[in-house]
């Protein structure tokens, strides 16, 4: 008779504990902002995706397998092995005949799960470049993120596996190991990334160039800033460049100062909250026990959607950054004339919501629950985009920063200080992530990766999107001897040249595809020995030089 009522009691267990996930996914859904610490859901560059786990989602030739990754590359007697996930499509291998040599192309995947199409939908930069090289593609999940879990669980001891060092040398045990698998002859692998992980491309040159033999970094925040007070500014320069008719001549940067002035005015006065409450529709409304920390979550929060709609304007990633979350858009609902500026910040989240699929009710303010939802350390309680909000976060406050201040002067005024993000660092982590660990630890990670003006390596090329407002954080010192090629690409957004083309795309983008061709062009046919060919022409002028001499 117990047997018989196990399965029915273990059953009506199971069923509990998926309502119970679901009720706290929804929760969770709810209490967190569309925009999380810098990060979309989905991750930078990825926009919102389908878990994909059948073939059916997959693209025609691209296959999805696990690749057996060391646990920490860095501890000569540990043993342990994990299941990581990489997308691998042959469709367009094409061996050089000329040379006997392998293109492979490597995406590198960044602080989410990494979707099927950057090695598989056709249109896509990488796979169109792949179709001119006759590369093969391969993209590896990274550590923490999608279902490439190194660990059982995300607490903050676990967490020290997650680290760029041992994601770059995943990337080069992955490498190696397949070079050796798939009997690559004479091989060319080159680095794809944008955003976070384009620094790790770019950084696979630097510190592996014996095994990668170029990189493509699409908006690499090489720069790591741990004040990340800057983007403000690159969002405010957005603005400036986003021309609107008001009948009494103001800007739309002057607009967007008036409601942060007019809601941080407010935020001051017991009073002044209140009228927030009603205007910005606040959930739990502030009262009495109301702290800073709730009050900068609603700055963060707003500011969020601001930053949301400016670091993919006029991207072709999706059709709502092509039309719908634009700075011309944000300018026209800040520009409402005849309505109160609060308000319009108001219908400005509102219209972001409903971009995104969501009808924005009530504005979620409650720093405690959404710390808490982050808090957790389970994969399932968390959720995909708990987990990458832990996971990314973690990073930043374990050695990136970039942390996005309103540190300097701009029109948000200073509403997001550097203490807020010191203090979810340590909310979220453990008292021993306080502000002394995650500034020495940013500290440590500059002069390991080379600080703000120098980043040594060759044969690598850094686009970045002038509207983009990560760019006050990429590295513009274009280096044509060591083939470290920075471009500035005008009013492009954030990786805006990884998506697929489209009309009325940004002017500046088909010329920066264009010299991102060459660069590859030259890395593929004439690059295997770039120092010699420099070399010899150097030797040719000194020659030269030398006849000069004694002719004269
Ligand atoms: C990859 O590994 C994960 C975790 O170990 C497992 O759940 C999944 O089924 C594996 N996938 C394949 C294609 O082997
Ligand atoms: C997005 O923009 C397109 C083109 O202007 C428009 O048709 C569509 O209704 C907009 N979607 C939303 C959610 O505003
Ligand atoms: C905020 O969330 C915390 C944790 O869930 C809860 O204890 C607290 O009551 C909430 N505050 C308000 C004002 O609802
Ligand atoms: C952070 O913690 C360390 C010890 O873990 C302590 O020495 C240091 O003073 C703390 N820093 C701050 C800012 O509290
Ligand atoms: C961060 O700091 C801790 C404690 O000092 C140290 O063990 C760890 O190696 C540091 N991590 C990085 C990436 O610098």
């Amino acid at each position: 008779k117990i047997r018989d009522k196990r399965p029915f009691v273990s059953r009506h267990l199971v069923m509990i504990r998926v309502l119970l996930l679901v009720a706290l996914l929804a929760v969770a859904e709810a209490r967190r902002p569309l925009f999380f610490n810098g990060r979309p859901k989905g991750g930078f560059v990825n926009g919102a995706i389908q878990r994909s786990q059948a073939a059916a989602d997959l693209f025609p030739g691209q296959t999805l397998s696990n690749f057996t990754q060391k646990l920490d590359h860095f501890n000569p007697i540990d043993t342990g092995r994990w299941d990581q996930r990489v997308y691998y499509n042959p469709s367009y291998a094409d061996k050089d005949k000329s040379s006997g040599q392998d293109i492979i192309f490597l995406m590198v995947g960044g602080e989410g799960e990494e979707p099927p199409k950057w090695s598989g939908d056709p249109k896509v930069q990488i796979m169109q470049y792949a179709a001119t090289y006759g590369a093969v593609v391969y993209d590896l999940e990274h550590r923490f993120f999608g279902m490439s879990r190194p660990i059982n669980d995300m607490k903050t001891e676990s967490l020290r596996l997650l680290t760029t060092q041992q994601a770059l040398a995943d990337l080069a045990y992955f490498i190696t190991v397949t070079n050796q698998k798939m009997g690559y002859s004479n091989p060319k692998w080159i680095t794809f990334g944008g955003s976070y992980p384009a620094q790790l491309a770019a950084k696979m040159r630097s510190k592996y160039p014996e095994l990668v033999a170029a990189a493509v970094g699409s908006s690499a925040p090489l720069h790591l800033q741990l004040d990340t007070y800057g983007y403000a500014e690159g969002v405010q320069q957005v603005l400036e460049a986003t021309p609107i008719t008001n009948s009494q001549g103001k800007t739309c940067p002057d607009l967007v100062r008036e409601a942060f002035d007019k809601m941080q005015q407010l935020s001051l006065t017991r009073e002044g909250r209140k009228t927030l409450n009603a205007q910005m529709h606040l959930d739990p409304p502030f009262d009495d026990n109301t702290n800073k920390h709730d009050i900068i979550n609603m700055f963060a929060n707003i500011y969020g959607t601001f930053q949301g709609m400016i670091q993919y304007t006029y991207d072709g990633r999706s059709e709502a950054s092509k039309y719908n979350t634009t700075a011309a858009e944000l300018c026209r609902i800040m520009n409402q004339e005849g309505k109160d500026p609060v308000d319009n910040v108001w219908d400005l989240n509102v219209y972001s919501a409903a971009v995104y699929g969501e009808e924005l009710t009530s504005f979620a303010n409650n720093y405690t629950a959404m710390i808490e939802e982050v808090k957790q350390t389970d994969w399932d309680l968390l959720g995909e985009d708990g987990a990458s909000d832990r996971g990314w976060t973690w990073i930043c406050c374990n050695e990136l920063g970039a942390f996005q201040t309103t540190d300097s002067d701009t029109v948000f005024g200073s509403v997001l200080p550097m203490g807020y993000f010191f203090d979810m660092c340590t909310d979220m982590f453990g008292s021993e992530i306080n502000a002394t660990y995650v500034r020495d630890n940013n500290s440590a990670s500059q002069v390991y990766y080379g600080g703000e003006d120098y980043f040594d390596a060759t044969n690598v090329i850094l686009p970045s999107g002038m509207f983009d407002p990560w760019h006050m954080i990429s590295y513009f010192n274009t280096d044509e001897s060591k083939n470290l090629i920075t471009l500035k690409i005008e009013g492009a957004a954030h990786c805006s040249d990884m998506y697929p083309e489209y009309d009325g795309e940004p002017k500046a983008l088909p010329a920066a595809r264009q010299r991102i061709r060459e660069f590859l062009t030259g890395i593929v046919y004439d690059a295997d020995h770039p120092q010699k060919s420099a070399s010899s022409l150097s030797l040719t002028v000194l020659i030269a030089g030398i006849v000069a001499k004694l002719l004269m």
